[in-house]
């Protein structure tokens, strides 16, 4: 599929999406949301792409927001809107892929470009990444999950802060905050990207989509984690994956999964 705001590359099981507006500091507008849904949907669903990588063109942003120049004259129904629709086919969309969704933050990641990191499974920084949700300095919250994901991996007191101060941290800064789990210099970020999808692509994919679920359930309201955990564990017996792996272990071979 051909895109306008984005690019979407396939190499050795790896989709690598690019958002692609550097004037823009890949600030995400209507069509470039929409795009993204369709890039991911089409990646989750090739059965050859085992992990998806995403991150912003140039050298500058990971993504500086939403674009700002499409809500300045909203109203309230058409906030709430915004949100609800970002929310379901972007952001809560990317949270529940049964694909294993890294960021490559190579840069700003700010407002929605930082819910966007923070949907995905999870975060990798380049040493000049910085991140931040300055919504409050323009007069409305974080809309595309912030409020609730940020304090997920921060804790309350340092997402309360963040939010509240409209500042940024940089990459160390989030690397001791628990937000990002590594920080390389911008060169090296795809290539470590890649590299631990490697690791991951050795393993059974069925079997990640499952732990997904199983971890993503922890957050949900009204879900008992650990009986979806149940559920899921229970599931995997029932797997080519789950034969293959076991019996490539009792073999002493190296398991080869027939896969998603
Ligand atoms: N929405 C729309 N356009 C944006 C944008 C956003 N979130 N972030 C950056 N841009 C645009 C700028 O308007 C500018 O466009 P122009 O050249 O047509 O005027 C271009 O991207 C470059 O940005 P600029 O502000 O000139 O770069 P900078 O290096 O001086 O500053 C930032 C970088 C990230 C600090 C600054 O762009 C910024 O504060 N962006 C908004 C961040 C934000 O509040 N995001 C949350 C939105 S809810």
């Amino acid at each position: 599929m051909s895109y306008n705001n984005i690019e979407s590359n396939f190499s050795s099981g790896i989709a690598t999406i690019t958002i692609n507006r550097p004037n823009k500091l890949n600030a995400l507008n209507r069509d470039t949301i929409q795009e993204l849904h369709e890039a991911f949907d089409e990646a989750n669903n090739d059965k050859d792409t085992k992990v998806i990588i995403i991150t912003g063109s140039g050298e500058k942003a990971f993504v500086a927001g939403a674009d700002i120049s499409e809500f300045a004259d909203f109203n309230v129904d058409d906030g709430g809107n915004l949100a609800a629709q970002g929310q379901k086919i972007l952001f809560d969309f990317v949270e529940n892929l049964n694909t294993p969704v890294i960021a490559a933050v190579n840069g700003f990641a700010l407002g929605g470009g930082l819910e966007l990191a923070m949907a995905c499974h999870f975060r990798v920084a380049s040493t000049n990444a910085k991140m931040g949700l300055p919504e409050v300095s323009l007069g409305v919250i974080p809309g595309y999950g912030g409020t609730q994901r940020l304090p997920q991996l921060v804790g309350k007191g340092r997402a309360m802060e963040m939010v509240m101060t409209a500042g940024m941290i940089d990459a160390n800064e989030a690397l001791n905050y628990g937000l990002v789990n590594h920080v390389v210099e911008l060169n090296e970020l795809l290539p470590l990207c890649e590299k631990i999808a490697g690791r991951i692509m050795r393993n059974s994919s069925v079997a990640i989509g499952k732990a997904i679920k199983a971890i993503n359930a922890n957050y949900k309201d009204g879900k008992d984690g650990y009986k979806v955990e149940i559920e899921q564990f229970g599931k995997c017996f029932g797997t080519e994956d789950f034969k293959e792996g076991t019996t490539a272990f009792l073999e002493k071979r190296k398991a080869n999964f027939p896969g998603k």
